[in-house]
């Protein structure tokens, strides 16, 4: 479609606002949370060290990392009654639509912490340590798995396999899932942390804005591709047919999920880690099939498009290697962003202002109104 003069069409390049939590070099490729650069990150920290560092500014001593440790373990358990409101839900649910009511059904037996505008950082660290709840309650119940305990000597990573697998991880899959949680926490204005920002910026309440995020984060030109990068790859099925299958896709100007990219003009930095994170796991596994579809895959769309892939093409590949179902890849991106959201929204209502554009009107004004039963 053509751009109206004076039109950005979806906000492109559009500064909204001022933040200090996120910074993307979309021309260099880099990626920096609170000053610190994200490959520094998923090189020597953890999820839990990374949250505190979005919603305090500065990393933690040792001593308030152990307490963030031990506060995410006592928030993991869910309300007895919305327990049973997950586990009724239709098994064929979306997971996404499980995880979007489930958040809004917590603001009910929250009420303090859903008070809105209120600026405490406890319902942030609720909201991170219930997703992962959320996501197992429900994944378990279909699956017929037993019920999830809170597990609070385990990491976010490791509890998220456990809750989502029913086993505990490896030390080198709990490392590739930490990895994926800090890579996945935080970027910048999102279309789903633009959207819980703009309901914060209402004075609405942070689970109104995480609520507003899920459903922002559900669809596939965002957090949804993860899934659809699977779909693709289980099209494919080998190597030699992938060159077909994408310049036939490419032909029919289809979109290949997990490439290309709002802002980063080059490699985003997310893939080029987690690309390195499936080779291993996929090494450890003995299984190299995902990982070399995926070179191939991108090897073709680099040369016919020229796109970089970005953070959701690689990430699928990991968590089907520790054997965990593709409709819940999504969910596991929210169960990081949820720092993000939380960390922005907090944000927001320290320098609040109504995010209100406008639109250029192109419909008519001067039509006269006809009684009903005039109407042809
Ligand atoms: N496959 C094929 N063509 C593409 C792709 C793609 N993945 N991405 C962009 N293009 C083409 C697009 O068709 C257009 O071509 P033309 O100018 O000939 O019409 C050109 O590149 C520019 O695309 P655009 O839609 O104007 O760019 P955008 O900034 O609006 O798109 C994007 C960004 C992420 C929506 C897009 O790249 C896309 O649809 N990618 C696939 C979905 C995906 O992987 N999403 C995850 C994004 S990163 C993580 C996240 O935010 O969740």
């Amino acid at each position: 479609m053509v751009e109206a003069p004076g039109v950005q069409r979806g906000l492109e390049d559009v500064v909204a606002l001022e933040s200090r939590i996120c910074f993307i070099d979309g021309l260099q490729g880099r990626l920096i949370y609170q000053g610190y650069d994200i490959r520094d990150l998923a090189a020597q920290s953890n999820f839990e060290e990374v949250a505190y560092l979005l919603w305090y500014g500065r990393l933690p001593t040792a001593a308030q990392l152990a307490e963030l440790r031990e506060r995410f373990g006592l928030l993991r358990a869910l309300p007895p009654s919305l327990v049973d409101r997950i586990e009724s839900m239709p098994p064929e649910s979306n997971p996404m639509d499980v995880l979007r009511t489930a958040v809004s059904a917590l603001a009910l037996f929250e009420p303090e912490e859903a008070k809105p505008g209120a600026s405490s950082i406890g319902g942030a660290q609720r909201l991170t340590a219930a997703l992962p709840t959320i996501i197992g309650t429900f994944h378990r119940r279909r699956a017929g798995l037993p019920p999830l305990r809170a597990r609070p000597e385990l990491s976010q990573a490791a509890y998220l396999v456990y809750a989502l697998v029913d086993r505990d991880p490896t030390e080198l899959e709990a490392r590739a899932i930490d990895v994926a949680l800090i890579l996945h926490a935080d970027h910048e204005l999102n279309a789903s942390t633009f959207a819980a920002r703009v309901t914060a910026s209402t004075l609405s309440d942070l689970y109104s804005a995480v609520t507003s995020a899920v459903g922002t984060l559900k669809g596939p030109l965002h957090g949804g591709a993860n899934e659809r990068v699977m779909e693709l790859l289980n099209e494919i099925g080998t190597t030699e047919l992938a060159e077909a299958i994408i310049q036939e896709k490419l032909a029919r100007h289809e979109r290949i999920m997990g490439f290309g990219h709002r802002v980063y003009k080059v490699e985003d930095p997310r893939a080029t880690i987690l690309r390195e994170w499936s080779r291993q796991i996929g090494e450890a596994k003995g299984n190299m099939r995902y990982f070399e579809l995926l070179r191939k895959v991108e090897a073709v769309v680099h040369r016919e498009k020229g796109l970089y892939p970005n953070v959701d093409l690689y990430s699928g590949s990991i968590y089907s290697l520790l054997g965990i179902a593709h409709d819940l890849f999504t969910p596991i991106f929210a169960s990081s962003r949820v720092a993000g959201w939380t960390a922005h929204v907090l944000e927001e209502y320290q320098d609040l202002r109504l995010i209100r554009p406008t639109a250029k009107y192109v419909g008519p004004t001067d039509l006269t109104y006809e009684p009903i039963a005039a109407r042809g």
